[in-house]
């Protein structure tokens, strides 16, 4: 079998390495693909591929066609609203992704941005401290639980509302759980977004909601940007000029977002939660096991197109 590695952006060059030995120790082709700038070049890529890794690469009906031989996508990460799971059934693609391996390379840098912006961007001017704060994690997957297990440690009061976690559970982690998303953005100081990208959660993060955050509160965005409805947050940030957005994933505004909300505004050039060289491992090698167990017995335990 084919094995490719098809990302646009790369994984750290040990975690190549790692995947190369584990699809090539199980006896299959391994190939690459990665900083690959046009779509045409993917096309090209997956033609005789039979299991594709990929990162954020988008994988839908013309990549499938474009493969006819392609039997399984292992999306190495969390998110998978980059596949298309209703073409990969269609044609039995097993799609798949790798839980929880990148989810402390993400939660490390919730606190890399959080210092930043309360800090004032670095600018000199005096910040203020997270100590104290009272931080609120929406959704408690596996990067919410990190972020809280890290958040502890700077002595912030940690928050958390979850639609599919039981209240119990969150309580158990520590964490005070409350009765819903409203409640969470009203009475923390800092909000971390943890959601994925479905039909139910696109645009969810409105202006309604966002309209009630504390004086001086901070949105942190680490999870997708189809989830925040740009224009009507934007044009509350231009009235409330005390809220504060930083994110991991560039708004399609974010020109508008960079010139209208100067000093309280900033978002990283190119998504950097799972780049680190211990996240590209962990989830890498997990996507190449995970392949090679696959094909070697047929086991689909983390199927998302079941
Ligand atoms: C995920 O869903 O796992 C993260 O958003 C990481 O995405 P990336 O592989 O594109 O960095």
């Amino acid at each position: 079998m084919k094995v490719l590695v098809l990302t646009e952006k790369p994984f750290a060059a040990a975690a190549v390495q790692g995947i190369r030995e584990i699809v090539e120790g199980a006896g299959h082709e391994f190939a690459t693909l990665e900083k690959y700038t046009e779509r045409a070049q993917a096309l090209e890529a997956v033609k005789d591929a039979d299991a594709l890794i990929i990162r954020s690469d988008k994988v839908d009906a013309e990549v499938m066609d474009a493969a006819p031989n392609l039997k399984i996508v292992v999306r190495a990460g969390a998110g998978y609203d980059n596949v298309d799971l209703a073409a990969a059934t269609a044609r039995n693609i097993v799609v798949m992704n790798t839980p929880g391996q990148n989810a402390n390379a993400v939660a490390e840098l919730c606190f890399g941005l959080l210092v930043f912006a309360v800090r004032k961007f670095y600018t000199g001017a005096a910040g203020s401290e997270l100590m104290g704060k009272r931080l609120g994690i929406l959704a408690f997957g596996n990067v919410g639980r990190n972020v809280s297990r890290i958040a502890k440690g700077f002595g912030m009061e940690v928050w958390a509302y979850d639609a599919f976690c039981p209240k119990d559970v969150i309580e158990a982690a520590g964490v005070h759980a409350v009765d819903s998303q409203d409640e969470l953005f009203r009475e923390c100081d800092v909000i971390s977004l943890h959601i994925p990208a479905t039909p139910e959660t696109k645009q969810s993060i409105n202006r309604a909601l966002c309209s009630t955050m504390k004086k001086g509160a901070v949105l942190l965005n680490t999870a997708r940007k189809e989830v925040i409805n740009e224009a009507e947050l934007l044009a509350l940030m231009e009235e409330r000029t005390d809220l504060r957005y930083v994110t991991d994933i560039k708004p399609d505004a974010d020109a508008d977002f960079a010139a209208k909300c100067e000093g309280r505004y900033f978002s990283t050039p190119k998504k950097m939660g799972a780049q680190t060289a211990e996240a590209n491992i962990n989830a890498g090698l997990a996507a190449a096991r995970q392949i090679s167990d696959f094909f070697a017995t047929g086991n689909t335990r983390f199927q998302v197109n079941k």
